[in-house]
C-alpha cells in the first residue's frame, strides 16, 4: 500500500489550516495507468475521489501541477486538465486562485454525528456495536463467588477514586505478564476505556489544541475529541498490511507520515489504537511503534494509546504493550486505556489507565469531581473475572472465531463482490463494498431488521468510507448468517438510496 506522501501536515483534518501538498510522483503512484482505461481522465478522476472517500488521499491536499503530474503519469497535460476538470466538476476537487487544486469531497457527502441514542426497544439485529454477551451462567456463578467479598466491603465507606487497590494489583500484573512492567500507583480504575479517555481529555487538552487521530478510527473517541473542541489531524491507516517498502509488512500505518505529521503538526495529544484497530483489524508492528514513540517523545505529544481491543488474538499474539517500545523518559508521556468491556462483557463498565503514577494522582482528582469512583461490587465481580481469565479467554475467542467464520462464509456465499482482509483478531471486518453505498444500505438494513452505521462514522473527516462497512463477528454464527442474508436482500430491493432517517445512531 503506498500512501500519499503528503508534504506540511500530512493527511491532516480538516481544521488545520497548515498547507499540504502531495508530490506528483506520489499521487501517480496509487493511480493506475493511464494507457490501460478510455477515455483515461475519467478513468483518473474515478481513482482520485476513491482514494479521497476511502481516507488514503487527504482532504484539503493540493494536487500537483498539471505538468508534473502529466510527466509522472507518462500522459499528455490535455489528459491531466481535463482530469483535474472533472474533479472540479464532481466536487473532489476546487481550485483557489492563484494556488493551484485542492482536494475536496462532494457537498452533501457529510456524516451524521454519532449522539443520538438507540430507543431501548430496538429489537433489529444489532451490528452497530461490536461487543460480546457473557455467558449468564459466567455471571451468576462469579456473582455467587465474590458475595461474602462484597459483603466485607460492605463495613467500609466504599469510596475509591483510584480504583479498589486489589483491582488495581490485578491490572498491573496483566501489564507486567504482557511485557511491561507497571505497579499498582500507575493505573487508575474507570467506567471504561471511554471514561478514561473523557478524563484524559479533560485533564491534558483545551479547546483549539491538535489531535492526531488516526483515519479511520473509534468513533466514539472521534466524538470525545470533537465535543472537547479539539483540532483533528488524521493520519490514514489502511486494511492493506501495507507493503512497508524495506520495512516489510506495517500493519496500515504509515510510519514516515506519522513522524512528519508529529513533526510538523505538533499535536497536544495522539490518539491511536495498534491492537486489532477498530474499524481495520490492523495491528501495528513493533517496529513501527518505537518509531512512532520516538517521534511523539520529540514533539512533546501526549499518545493516549487504545489497548480495549489487545487481548483479543485469535491468529497471533499483538506485540509487547505500545509503551514497552521505548526508553522510560518517551513511554513517561504514553497513557494506556483498556477495558473488561470486549474481552468479558461490556456491562461491567469497568475499564483502566495505566500512567505515570504522578498523573494518576492528578487524574483520580479529576475522577473525584466527576464520579467520586467506581462501583466497589462491579470491580470485585471484575476482579473475579480478571481471576478467572486463564480459563474464560480463551472460550471467548473460540466464539470469536466461529463467528468470524460464520460472517466471512455469509459474506462470500450472499455478498460475493464485497471483499475484505481477514484481520488477526479483534471483534470485526473493515469490508469494502466496491461503491460508495454504506450509509445507504445501513437506511435499507434496518426496514430489514439489521442494525448497522455506515463506514463514514468511522472517518475523521465527513463524507470518507462511504464504501465501507464495519461489520462485527461477535454474534451467534447463526445471527451473523442471518444478518448478511438480510443485508443482501436489503442490497438487492431497491437500488435506490434510501434517503437518510432521521433516526438514533450508536455505534461501541
Ligand atoms: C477501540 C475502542 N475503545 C474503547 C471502546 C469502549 O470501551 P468501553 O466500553 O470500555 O468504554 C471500544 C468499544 O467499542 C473500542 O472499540
Amino acid at each position: 500500500m503506498v500512501h500519499a506522501q503528503v508534504h506540511g501536515a500530512a493527511a491532516s483534518g480538516h481544521r488545520d489550516r497548515t498547507p499540504r501538498t502531495v508530490g506528483a510522483r506520489q499521487l501517480a503512484a496509487m493511480l493506475p495507468d493511464p494507457a490501460r482505461a478510455r477515455p483515461a481522465y475519467r478513468h483518473l478522476a474515478h481513482a482520485i475521489g476513491e482514494l479521497i472517500l476511502d481516507g488514503r488521499l487527504a482532504l484539503h491536499v493540493r494536487l500537483p501541477a498539471e505538468r508534473e503530474l502529466a510527466t509522472a503519469l507518462g500522459t499528455s497535460r490535455t489528459t491531466v486538465t481535463a482530469l483535474y476538470d472533472l474533479l472540479r466538476e464532481n466536487g473532489y476537487a476546487h481550485s483557489r486562485q492563484g494556488s493551484g487544486t485542492w482536494t475536496a469531497l462532494p457537498a452533501g457527502r457529510a456524516a451524521k454525528g454519532v449522539s443520538r441514542l438507540l430507543r431501548p426497544e430496538d429489537t433489529a439485529i444489532d451490528l452497530a456495536r461490536a461487543a460480546a454477551a457473557l455467558p449468564g451462567q459466567v455471571l451468576a456463578d462469579t456473582l455467587a463467588e465474590i458475595a461474602p467479598l462484597a459483603a466485607g466491603h460492605a463495613g467500609t465507606l466504599g469510596y475509591h477514586p483510584y480504583g479498589l487497590p486489589e483491582l488495581r494489583e490485578a491490572i498491573a500484573a496483566r501489564f507486567s505478564a504482557r511485557g511491561l512492567a507497571t505497579t499498582p500507583e500507575q493505573i487508575l480504575v474507570t467506567s471504561g476505556a471511554q471514561h478514561g479517555l473523557s478524563l484524559i481529555l479533560a485533564l491534558l487538552s483545551r479547546p483549539g489544541d491538535r489531535a492526531m487521530v488516526e483515519n479511520p478510527s473509534y468513533p466514539n473517541a472521534l466524538e470525545a475529541l470533537r465535543r472537547t473542541g479539539l483540532r483533528t489531524v488524521s493520519v490514514p491507516v489502511t486494511d492493506g498490511g501495507g507493503d512497508g517498502g524495506e520495512g516489510g509488512d506495517t500493519g496500515g500505518w504509515d510510519s514516515e507520515i506519522i513522524e512528519s505529521t508529529l513533526r510538523r503538526s505538533v499535536p497536544q495529544l495522539a490518539y491511536l489504537i495498534p491492537d486489532f484497530q477498530n474499524p481495520t483489524g490492523g495491528v501495528m508492528p513493533s517496529g513501527e511503534r518505537a518509531r512512532v514513540l520516538h517521534a511523539a517523545h520529540r514533539s512533546g505529544t501526549w499518545l493516549i494509546v487504545d489497548e480495549t481491543l489487545a487481548e483479543l488474538a485469535l491468529d497471533a499474539p499483538a506485540p509487547a504493550p505500545f509503551a514497552a517500545h521505548g526508553s522510560a523518559d518517551a513511554a513517561g508521556k504514553v497513557i494506556t486505556t483498556g477495558s473488561m468491556s470486549k474481552t468479558h462483557w461490556a456491562g461491567l463498565r469497568i475499564g483502566w489507565l495505566r500512567a505515570p503514577a504522578r498523573l494518576v494522582t492528578e487524574l483520580a482528582a479529576q475522577r473525584v469531581a466527576t464520579d467520586m469512583g467506581g462501583s466497589v461490587v462491579d470491580q470485585l465481580l471484575a476482579l473475579a473475572l480478571l481471576n478467572r481469565a486463564e480459563d474464560l479467554l480463551p472460550a471467548h475467542l473460540d466464539r470469536l472465531r466461529a463467528g468470524r467464520t460464520a460472517l466471512t462464509e455469509a459474506l462470500r456465499t450472499h455478498t460475493p463482490h464485497w471483499s475484505w482482509r481477514t484481520p488477526p483478531g479483534g471483534l470485526s471486518l473493515w469490508v469494502d463494498l466496491g461503491a460508495p453505498v454504506s450509509s445507504a444500505l445501513a437506511e435499507r438494513a434496518l426496514a430489514h431488521g439489521v442494525r448497522i452505521e455506515g463506514g463514514g462514522y468511522f472517518g475523521a473527516d465527513p463524507g470518507l468510507f462511504e464504501n465501507r462497512l464495519r461489520i462485527p463477528y461477535t454474534l451467534p454464527p447463526e445471527t451473523l448468517t442471518e444478518a448478511v442474508q438480510r443485508m443482501a436482500r436489503a442490497l438487492a430491493d431497491d437500488p435506490r438510496p434510501a434517503a437518510p432517517a432521521q433516526r438514533p445512531h450508536w455505534i461501541a
